[in-house]
């Protein structure tokens, strides 16, 4: 991914600061462990690169909104974002490491958890167990409406983390389904979700903006790798402006109804925010 790099748990605090300095006044964090297993065991370790990161930063930067992704692919060696039991993802074992891993990063100090690995239940499950070890003040973004989209290319390859067989849709949504898209939208906000997002952007506008009308809940929408990639490379060859076309976009992806965006344009927008030019 142009423009992007993985940092160390060290350096992640004077990213961070700077971010803030340009006013960006959330991250979400993804980690890439150092050795990954069958079970994703460095998701849920307690001084894994992710918890780690959340302490280092919060002791530098406390009032910066700290999310984290809640799911195992970053950290299997198979690349699927659950547990393997019988040639397919065990829904329900994943759920359990997906609840330990998010109250191992409520415990490092994170504000917001963001469970993304599309089991049934995972929200509801991440949930109880938050409010059980006493982080009921943990909010959780909820990738409710994630669709099985080609992309997420880019970010698999920065974060190694791609299935090394089979695919993600038997858990990740149907990009042509609104209904379901919407329905699962629903059954997150019923298990306990704070916010929900929409996943990729631009390609979902339409069920951005179905979802803003059925829904009250803050709505979050996620520009993914693929979205970025795109522009960064239309942009490198001259064939784009490419601050008129993120502006653009991201004005877009707010007009359709979401209150927030994530996305890998935020620090170069920050940037021409502070120079006046967007
Ligand atoms: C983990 C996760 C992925 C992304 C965010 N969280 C990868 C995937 O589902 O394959 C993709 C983000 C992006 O493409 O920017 N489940
Ligand atoms: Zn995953």
């Amino acid at each position: 991914m142009p423009g992007i790099r993985r940092l160390t748990v060290d350096e992640v605090p004077a990213e961070t600061k700077e971010l803030l300095g340009l006013d960006v006044s959330a991250v979400l964090l993804f980690g890439v462990p150092a050795e990954k297993d069958p079970l994703g065991q460095g998701a849920y370790d307690e001084d894994g690169v992710v918890q780690t990161a959340i302490r280092n930063i919060k002791e530098v930067n406390p009032d910066i909104v700290l999310m984290s992704d809640v799911c195992l692919c970053g950290y299997t060696d198979h690349g699927h974002c659950g547990v393997i039991r019988g040639g397919g993802v065990d829904n329900d074992a994943t759920v359990e490491l997906l609840a330990k891993t998010a109250v191992s990063h409520a415990r490092a100090g994170v504000d917001i958890v963001a469970p993304s690995a599309m089991m049934d239940g995972q929200v509801a499950g991440v949930r109880a167990a938050l409010d059980r070890e006493g982080f009921e003040d943990t909010a959780i973004l909820a990738y409710a409406a994630k669709h099985a989209s080609a992309f997420y290319g880019p970010f698999r390859d920065a974060a190694d983390s791609a299935p090394r067989f089979g695919d993600r849709r038997g858990y990740q949504k149907d990009p042509a389904n609104l209904r379901e898209s919407l329905r699962e939208i629903a059954l997150d906000l019923e298990e306990g979700a704070d916010i929900v997002m929409v996943k990729p952007a631009l390609p979902y506008l339409d069920v951005i903006r179905a979802a803003r009308e059925r829904f009250d809940a803050p709505l979050a929408a996620y520009a993914v790798s693929g979205e970025y990639a795109m522009i960064k490379a239309a942009a490198d060859r001259g064939w784009i402006d490419e601050r008129a076309v993120v502006e653009e976009t991201l004005t877009a992806i707010r007009r359709a109804g979401a209150d927030f965006i994530l996305t890998y344009h935020a620090k170069d927008f920050a940037r021409w925010r502070e120079e006046g030019s967007a």
